[in-house]
């Protein structure tokens, strides 16, 4: 049985959500330029929209440049800016020939406009969609986000549109990027690095969290249906005893 037969889909994650890290190491490895890398890894970024699709996920986010990132060498942010566009500029009808929405989270207005255009293009296009849903991290940071969030909430009260008692947990998601989406259950890094740079910092409050030493651009099916049965052999808690969730779990069977 291989490890895409062995998941509960009674147990799945709705969202998950990926650091896409090791593109540079990995074309570093092989004599090859860091842009070499990300080349490949649009192949790993194909292998597992499909994945997470034949799986039955419903939310995938991607970390695919983060507000940090524009501090790279110029020309590997063109790059990567230019993979981005030809990259969405070749995969926007396969995406919604296989039921894919698409949908971006981070500064929009920072992107080149030609960058714009195609990633609005490719929204449109499939917004109809009611597959999976790929939410690509662009221009995004959390710390940016949430300042951005408390911002618009602060200008909300001051126009009287809403009371400071209304602040809550759910009110404050509802004012951030992902405030139609539901939060990642499992993020996953690729690449050996245990950090999460700055990403869905708020989203990830609860997430299990799976590390993994395979770089990116080597990351295929195989790997993300082992970290949907690592995250299912996993208790989630929420803060209560492992009792009280058994207690629940067994009232539900
Ligand atoms: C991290 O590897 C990867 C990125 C900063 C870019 C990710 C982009 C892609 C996979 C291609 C385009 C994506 C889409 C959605 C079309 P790194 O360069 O930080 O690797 P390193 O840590 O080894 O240096």
């Amino acid at each position: 049985m291989n490890a895409l037969q062995s998941l509960d889909r009674e147990k799945l994650p709705k969202h998950v959500a990926i650091i896409m890290d090791g593109n540079g190491r990995w074309a570093k490895e092989r004599g090859e330029d860091r842009v070499y890398g990300h080349h490949e890894g649009v192949i790993s970024v194909r292998e597992i929209v499909n994945g997470c699709a034949e799986a039955g996920i419903q939310y995938l986010t991607l970390y695919a440049f983060s507000t940090e990132n524009w501090n790279r060498p110029q020309e590997e942010v063109n790059a990567l800016m230019e993979l981005l566009v030809n990259t969405i500029r070749k995969e926007a009808d396969e995406l919604n020939k296989n039921n894919v929405k698409m949908h971006v989270i981070g500064d929009f207005e920072t992107l080149p406009a030609i960058c714009q255009k195609e990633l609005n293009e490719a929204i449109e296009l499939t917004a109809a969609n009611t597959g999976l849903n790929l939410i690509l991290a662009l221009s995004y940071s959390s710390r940016w986000e949430i300042t951005e969030a408390t911002k618009k909430i602060a200008e909300d009260v001051a126009a009287g549109k809403l009371k400071t008692e209304d602040i809550n947990d759910t009110l404050f998601h509802q004012y951030l990027n992902t405030a139609k989406f539901p939060d990642p259950e499992l993020m996953i890094r690729t690449s050996g690095e245990h950090r999460i740079s700055n990403f869905l910092l708020y989203q990830l409050a609860y997430a299990e969290l799976y590390f993994t030493n395979v770089h990116w651009p080597e990351f295929r099916k195989q790997n993300l249906y082992e970290a949907l049965l690592n995250y299912q052999a996993r208790e989630r808690r929420f803060g209560k005893t492992s009792e009280q969730i058994q207690t629940k779990t067994a009232q539900h069977a």
